[in-house]
C-alpha cells in the first residue's frame, strides 16, 4: 500500500512594510475606494529592495521546520515554488539548502507553475514521498511581485503583495492527509498573464477563466474522492480577487466561514498565497481533526490544480 502524505508544520514570513490602498495614490490614478471594489484588497506586504526571495522562503521554512518538529537535517528534498526566483540560476531551493545547512546530497529545484505553484509542488512532494523516496519534504511557495511589477502601470501595481510560506511534508496515519489531486495547464491562456521582464495582463480574461476553472477543479478533486461540496469543511482558494472567491463561494453553495480570505490583507502574493491563508486559518484555530480541507490554485500559464486533505497526522 502507498504512504499516506500530509502537512506536518507550517510557517510564514512576511515583509514589515505594510503598503495601504491610500500609498499607491501618489504612483498610480488610482483610489482605495476602486482598488477594494474591485478586487478586496486593503493593504499588502512589500519587501525591501535588498531581500532576496531566497530570504523569504528561508525564514518560512524555519518556522515550518520547527513546527514539524525536525531538524533540517532531516528533509529529504527542497521544492521552491516561485515565478520571480533571485536569479536564473542557482535555484531558490539551492540558496535555501544553503541558509538553512541542509545537508549536501539532498536534491533542491524551483517549480515553475506561478499562482498554482504551490500546489503543483505539493502534488510533486506527494509523488515522492508516497513511493518512500524521502520522508520528509520541504516545501515553500515564495514570491516577490513587487520586483517584477511596473509600478506606473495602475492595472498590474495595485495587485500583488511578498511573502513566502511553507510547509513541511511526510507520512501520515491512514485515511488521513491528501485524499486526491487534480492538476491542469491550457498554453494557450498564456498571453493573458506574462512577466517579460515586468508584469502584463489581460486582467477579464484572466477573471473569466479563474471564475470558470476555480469550482470546476474543486468539484473534479472532490468527486476524485467520492465527497461533495457539503463535505468541505473549508476552501482555501488562491488569493487573487475577492470577487473571484465569492463568485466561487457561491457557485459551490459553502457559507462564508467556509473559505479563506487574506487578500484584503496581503494582496496577490503569487505561490505565496495558498500557505500564507492555510496558516493564518490554523493560527486562528479554524482546522481540526479529520476535517475536510480543499486548496484551489489558479494563475498563469494558464495553469490550475487542487489538493483535498483530511486534516490531521
Ligand atoms: O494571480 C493570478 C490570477 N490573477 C487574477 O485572477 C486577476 C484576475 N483579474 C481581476 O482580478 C480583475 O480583472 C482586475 C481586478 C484586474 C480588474 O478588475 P475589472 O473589474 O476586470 O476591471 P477592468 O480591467 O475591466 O477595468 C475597469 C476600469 C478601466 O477603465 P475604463 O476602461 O472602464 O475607463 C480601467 O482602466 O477600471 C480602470 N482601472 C482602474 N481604475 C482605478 C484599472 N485599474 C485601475 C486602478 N484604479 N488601479
Amino acid at each position: 500500500m502507498v504512504n499516506s502524505v500530509g502537512i506536518l508544520g507550517v510557517g510564514t514570513y512576511l515583509p514589515d512594510n505594510i503598503v495601504t490602498n491610500d500609498d499607491l495614490k501618489g504612483k498610480v490614478n488610482t483610489s482605495d475606494d476602486w482598488i477594494r471594489s474591485r478586487t478586496g484588497i486593503r493593504e499588502r506586504r512589500i519587501a525591501p529592495k535588498d531581500m532576496l526571495v531566497s530570504d523569504m522562503a528561508s525564514e518560512a521554512a524555519r518556522i515550518a521546520i520547527k513546527d514539524a518538529n525536525i531538524l533540517p537535517q532531516d528533509i529529504g528534498m527542497i521544492l521552491v515554488a516561485t515565478v520571480t526566483p533571485d536569479h536564473s540560476f542557482p535555484s531558490v531551493a539551492c540558496m535555501v539548502q544553503e541558509s538553512l545547512g541542509i545537508p549536501s546530497g539532498v536534491p533542491a529545484m524551483d517549480i515553475s507553475a506561478a499562482c498554482s505553484g504551490f500546489i503543483y509542488g505539493i502534488v510533486t512532494a506527494m509523488h515522492f514521498i508516497q513511493v518512500d523516496t524521502h520522508q520528509y519534504i520541504l516545501l515553500i511557495g515564495a514570491d516577490k511581485f513587487s520586483s517584477i511589477i511596473d509600478w506606473t502601470d495602475r492595472n498590474t501595481s495595485v495587485l500583488f503583495g511578498d511573502g513566502a510560506g511553507a510547509v513541511v511534508l511526510g507520512r501520515v496515519r491512514h485515511n488521513r492527509g491528501i485524499l486526491s489531486f487534480d492538476l491542469g495547464a491550457d498554453g494557450t491562456g498564456g498571453k493573458h498573464l506574462m512577466a517579460d521582464p515586468l508584469v502584463s495582463m489581460n486582467g477579464r480574461e484572466v477573471f473569466k477563466f479563474a471564475v470558470r476553472q476555480l469550482p470546476l477543479v474543486t468539484e473534479t478533486v472532490l468527486a476524485k474522492c467520492s465527497l461533495t461540496n457539503q463535505d468541505i469543511d473549508l476552501l482555501i482558494p488562491h488569493q487573487a480577487n475577492t470577487r473571484i472567491i465569492e463568485a466561487a463561494r457561491v457557485r459551490l453553495g459553502l457559507s462564508e466561514e467556509k473559505i479563506s480570505v487574506t487578500v484584503d490583507r496581503y494582496g496577490n502574493t503569487s505561490a505565496a498565497s495558498i500557505p500564507l491563508s492555510l496558516a493564518a486559518e490554523i493560527e486562528q484555530g479554524k482546522i481540526k481533526d479529520d476535517e475536510i480541507i480543499l486548496l484551489v490554485g489558479f494563475g498563469a500559464g494558464l495553469t490550475w490544480g487542487a489538493v483535498c486533505l483530511r486534516w490531521g497526522i
